[in-house]
C-alpha cells in the first residue's frame, strides 16, 4: 500500500481539491483507494457528502482499529472508500506530541489497513506541525500544489528548508502549479523560477485557475464528475499518472 500526502504548509492553495480528484483519478483506474481526511474542517468528506466521522474521536484514531475501520465509509464511485475527518482531530497534535513513541503513530494506524488498499490519499491540514512530520514520515509520496506567487515561493523555500534541516528525503516532495492563470505574467515568470530552482521535484502537470473547480462545493462530487470536460479534469487526470509513474517507480 501506497501513501499519498495532498500537503502544503500553506492554506488555500489546492490540497484539498486535488486529494478528492486524486483519489477519484486513481478508483476510475481501478486502483483501490481510500481517501482519508486528516483536517478538522472536513471539506474532502463534504465533497463526497458525507457526515463527519463522530465516533473517531481524539486518541481513537491512531489506537482503535475498530473503530479506526468502522469508520470508513463506501463513496457513489467503486473502488473508491472516505475515511472522512471530524473536529476532534485539530487536537491531533497534542495528542501526538504527548504519545511517547519512536514509531509514527499515523503509519501504524494506516499499517492495520494495508491489506484493504493500494492507496490511501491524505487530505492534510495546512501547517508545519507534530502531525505534519508524521505525515513527511509515512507518506511515500508528498504531492504539494503551489500557486505560482510569491508568498508560495517563499512558502516552498521553508519546507523544503524544514526537510533539509530534519534529514527527511527531499525525494519524496512532488510539487505542482495550481490555479495558474497562464495570461497573469507573475504566474509565467514564477513558474519559470521555480523550474529553474526546483528542477524535477516539480511535476510536469499544472492546473489552471477554473471556475469548475470552485463549483465542485456545489455539485459535492470532484469536478472530474461534474465537469468531465473541464481542463481541469483533463489535467487532474493527467496530474494522477504523473504521480502514479513516479510512486510505483520507488
Ligand atoms: N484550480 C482551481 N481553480 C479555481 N479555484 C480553485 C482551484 N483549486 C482550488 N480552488 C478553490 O480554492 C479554494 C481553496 O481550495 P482547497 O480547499 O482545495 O485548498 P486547500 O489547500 O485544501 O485549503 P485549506 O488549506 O483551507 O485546507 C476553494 O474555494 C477551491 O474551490
Ligand atoms: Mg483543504
Amino acid at each position: 500500500m501506497k501513501v499519498i500526502a495532498c500537503y502544503s504548509n500553506k492554506g488555500g492553495v489546492g490540497k484539498t481539491a486535488t486529494a478528492v480528484n486524486l483519489a477519484y483519478a486513481l478508483s476510475t483506474a481501478g486502483v483501490r483507494t481510500l481517501l482519508c481526511d486528516l483536517d478538522p474542517q472536513g471539506a474532502a468528506g463534504f465533497y463526497y457528502r458525507l457526515k463527519p466521522s463522530k465516533s473517531l474521536s481524539n486518541s481513537r484514531f491512531f489506537e482503535d482499529t475498530k473503530r479506526l475501520s468502522n469508520a470508513i465509509r463506501a463513496s457513489d464511485f467503486s473502488n473508491l472508500d472516505i475515511l472522512p475527518a471530524n473536529k476532534s482531530y485539530r487536537e491531533f497534535d497534542v495528542l501526538l506530541s504527548k504519545m511517547c513513541t519512536d514509531h509514527s503513530p499515523l503509519g501504524r494506524a494506516l499499517d492495520r489497513i494495508e491489506f484493504d488498499y493500494e492507496v490511501v490519499v491524505l487530505d492534510c491540514p495546512p501547517n508545519l506541525s507534530v502531525m505534519s512530520e508524521d505525515i513527511f514520515q509515512t507518506a511515500d509520496a508528498i504531492v504539494v500544489p503551489v500557486i505560482p506567487t510569491t508568498l508560495s515561493q517563499r512558502t516552498l523555500r521553508q519546507l523544503v528548508k524544514f526537510f533539509k534541516n530534519n534529514d527527511l528525503s527531499i525525494e519524496k516532495l512532488h510539487c505542482f502549479f495550481s490555479m495558474v492563470q497562464v495570461s497573469k505574467t507573475l504566474h509565467r515568470d514564477t513558474m519559470e523560477q521555480m523550474r529553474n530552482t526546483y528542477g524535477q521535484r516539480f511535476l510536469t502537470t499544472q492546473i489552471p485557475f477554473t471556475t469548475d473547480v470552485e463549483r465542485m462545493g456545489m455539485h459535492r462530487a470532484p469536478v472530474m464528475v461534474s465537469a468531465r470536460n473541464s481542463p481541469a479534469s483533463q489535467a487532474y487526470l493527467a496530474l494522477c499518472e504523473e504521480v502514479v509513474s513516479r510512486v510505483f517507480k520507488t
